[in-house]
């Protein structure tokens, strides 16, 4: 009896457990049809990405790396053994199903599940007329709908290929995505060395190694506006080592096509392997998406090298010039740019004598940067005038176009500052259209630099901007060049326009953006236009798209510029870097530099002056213009060579780059000291890299008649130069040469 009870107790309550079990097994389960495996090869000339969809349509990454010939060889691998999916690493790793390290897809449904599966369903290849192939690869949740196009476009000859994700709401409701990355990057190797690039105002690209751990590493921003000013969307991974190298080994370089918040999470799991997820930054930026309704998001760039880091930055700057930036590798003229030299402190005359000097230099085009504009609140300040885009007649009563014409007349071009994204508090736009400022309601709108931020979501606003660009634009026909500026981030939000749907501002400022751009390119195709965000704080391959050039940084001092453009240099071409000769002390760090160091740092990439000539000697008027029209004769390997890097700012006392032009017949070198040790140093040596072994050049080095190299004007093997290299005499700190090498006929 005492043994019965518990029994009979025990069997009661089973039976309802039973019962719950039984009705959870009978749910009716979606089918997924079966799959037939094959090999999905995304192939460029010395790289291919292997993909394939297992039997139960589950999409794995086989293999990302160095061409290993016929691609059905994979079909024999295996890389699911011991994985809880029995796949391999997923190649869109989504929240739902079996548990993925991180997710690049994260969706909410009306009923508030969150759970989603992605299916293949079939893919497609496709050539255009340039080469490119495009592999679309149809992926489908059975049960709720959804409908992810994941898109692959293989530039060959760069070895590039940039990766998209088309997100369709298949079902009848609204759903909202939580995450929406572009790509997922699916790598195994023992280490992975990250590089990436922090930042801040007048600090930006600052490069960072970082030896990936387990667990989750973040490179993000979040300051909306001037997303790169933090950090660079942008990264390089040397695989299987804890030492970077510029010239050995197996390096990832990855970067996003996007101006706003965005994040890249590498994910190292427990077995080693590494999961990296770039795309837009989902926080504050949940997306509804109606039922029909796509969203598309920005492409993410992936390149691979076998011959280290070197390699994959000249493949992204091959594909940048040949495909993204706007007009490049056009020369953008060498130029006078005002700010530094005049501030808001100016009038026709001050004007017009930096013009004359600005032609009496070598230099190419004037700038006329901040302070022209407004006219109840005129902008002599920066606290005032920002949105009144009129004419200041009291400083500049003969009006733009007589500056413009004046310039032409003395062969110079004529180029404007704006920044039509933002108003200042005190000015006429906040007064008649405080409803298209970014402000929350009920809430104190915050300034940053004395000012607000236009809310580019609103298509009104979109169109104003435009208007403000095209009336500029109408002050004279003779305007060949704007700088757009940004300066202030977006922390905290609020859009009137967008009412109840608010964590669509982030993504609908950037494509408010990019709609406003892409409508100035239809009108004005020829204008140069300079990308600046209080320097560098929106440098991006999204608007590398329409912008032919960047200001690298507000940061003039050369010898912080060297590790700015350094930087820089490891994801963005030469050809885009503003990089200007400006006075000494230097106005943001008090630095005092030679006049050559600076000039010479400011020929490896656009060469600028922002600075009141009046203010150089005639020695150091003399000089400039020796080396500006020196600059002329090499600039074009500067903006279309391949870049290699030979000795690092970040590493040591000195910094030498070479560019080397497409068919080697010219190189050019530069080499900075960066700092001085000891009287009894050795020479510098300088190993060249990228000439053509066959041939023999001349090496002659520019703007001095007293060279710092011992072999100065011969002529030598390229092995030479690259074997034992050039044993330069540069020990004092700013001490910089500029060579040029021409291969002999
Ligand atoms: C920003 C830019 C500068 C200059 C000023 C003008 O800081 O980066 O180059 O144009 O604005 O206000």
């Amino acid at each position: 009896m005492k043994r019965f009870i518990p029994l009979a107790l025990l069997l009661l309550l089973c039976i309802p457990l039973r019962g719950e079990k039984k009705k959870e097994i009978q749910r009716p389960v979606v089918p997924v049809p079966e799959v037939v495996p094959q090999i999905i090869p995304i192939e460029t000339d010395h790289t291919q990405l292997i993909l394939r969809p297992t039997p139960k349509g589950l999409l794995e990454t086989l293999y990302y790396g160095a061409r290993i010939g016929e691609p059905q060889v994979f079909l024999k691998q295996y890389r699911g053994r011991g994985s809880r999916s029995g796949a391999g690493p997923l190649a869109f790793p989504v929240a739902g199903g079996i548990t993925p390290p991180d997710a690049a897809l994260s969706v909410a449904y009306a009923d508030g599940s969150c759970n989603t599966e992605l299916y293949y369903t079939g893919h497609t290849q496709t050539q255009d007329e340039a080469g490119v192939v495009t592999t679309v690869i149809s992926l489908k949740d059975y049960v709720t709908l959804l409908e992810v196009r994941l898109v692959y476009e293989a530039y060959r000859q760069e070895d590039v290929i940039a990766v998209h994700t088309e997100i369709r709401n298949g079902g009848k409701k609204a759903v909202t995505l939580q995450e929406y990355a572009s790509a997922a990057l699916l790598l195994s190797a023992e280490r992975y060395l990250l590089t990436s690039f922090h930042g801040d105002w007048a600090k930006e690209m600052q490069m960072e190694r970082t030896l990936l751990p387990y667990g989750r590493h973040t490179i993000e921003s979040r300051n909306g506006t001037q997303a790169t000013q933090p950090a660079n969307p942008a990264f390089l991974l040397s695989l299987d080592t804890d030492r970077f190298s510029e010239t050995e080994g197996r390096v990832i370089a990855g970067a996003l096509e996007w101006s706003g918040n965005f994040s890249l999470r590498f994910t190292r799991d427990p077995s080693g392997d590494l999961t990296v997820i770039g795309g837009i930054h989902a926080a504050a930026a949940a997306y509804p998406l109606k039922p029909g309704e796509v969203f598309e998001t920005p492409r993410m760039l992936q390149t691979f090298s076998n011959a280290g880091a070197g390699q994959a930055s000249r493949n992204l700057h091959r594909w940048a010039r040949k495909w993204n930036i706007y007009r490049a590798p056009d020369i953008n003229p060498t130029l006078l740019n005002s700010w530094e030299g005049a501030y808001f402190q100016f009038n026709t005359q001050t004007l017009l004598g930096m013009i004359d000097d600005a032609a009496g230099m070598g230099l190419e085009l004037f700038v006329l940067d901040d302070g022209w504009f407004g006219t109840k609140y005129p902008r002599n300040n920066s606290r005032q005038g920002l949105g009144d885009w009129e004419v200041n007649a009291e400083k500049l009563p003969e009006g733009i176009d007589s500056l413009a014409s004046y310039a032409h007349g003395k062969g110079l071009k004529f180029g404007i500052w704006i920044e039509p994204e933002m108003v200042s508090p005190r000015s006429r736009l906040a007064e008649e259209h405080p409803d298209w400022v970014v402000r929350s309601a009920g809430r104190e709108i915050p300034e940053s630099r004395n000012q607000w931020v236009l809310d580019l979501s609103n298509p009104a606003v979109q169109d104003f901007v435009f208007g403000v660009f095209a009336r500029t634009m109408a002050l004279s026909d003779k305007i060949d060049y704007v700088k757009w500026d940004c300066n202030r981030p977006v922390y905290s939000f609020g859009s009137d326009y967008l009412g109840t749907q608010q964590t669509r501002f982030y993504v609908a400022y950037v494509q408010g953006f990019y709609k406003i751009v892409r409508r100035i390119r239809e009108r004005y195709p020829d204008v140069i236009l300079q990308c600046c965000a209080s320097g560098g704080a929106r440098v991006d391959y999204g608007a590398l798209r329409y912008f032919n050039e960047v200001w690298t940084s507000d940061n003039t001092d050369a010898l912080e510029r060297v590790r700015i453009q350094y930087g820089t240099g490891l994801i963005y071409p030469a050809c885009v870097q503003g990089s200007h000769v400006s006075a000494v002390p230097n106005h943001q760090t008090g630095n005092v530099t030679p006049l050559k160091f600076r000039l010479d740092v400011a020929a490896a990439g656009r060469l600028g002056m922002e600075l009141q000539p009046r203010n150089l000697t005639e020695a150091e008027q003399a000089l400039c213009r020796r080396c500006i029209e020196s600059y002329k004769q090499y600039r074009d390997i500067v903006f279309a060579g391949d870049l290699y890097r030979l000795a690092s700012p970040y590493e040591g006392d000195a910094c030498a780059l070479l560019f080397v032009s497409e068919d080697r017949s010219r190189a050019v070198l530069f080499s900075y000291s960066l700092g001085f040790r000891s009287r009894a140093m050795r020479d510098r040596t300088v190993r060249l890299q990228g000439l053509d072994a066959a041939r023999h050049y001349r090496v002659r080095e520019l703007n001095t008649d007293k060279s710092c190299w011992w072999g100065d004007g011969g002529i030598y093997e390229a092995d030479y130069l690259m074997g034992n290299g050039m044993d330069l005499k540069q020990y004092k700190m700013y001490d910089s040469a500029i060579f040029l090498l021409e291969a002999q006929p």
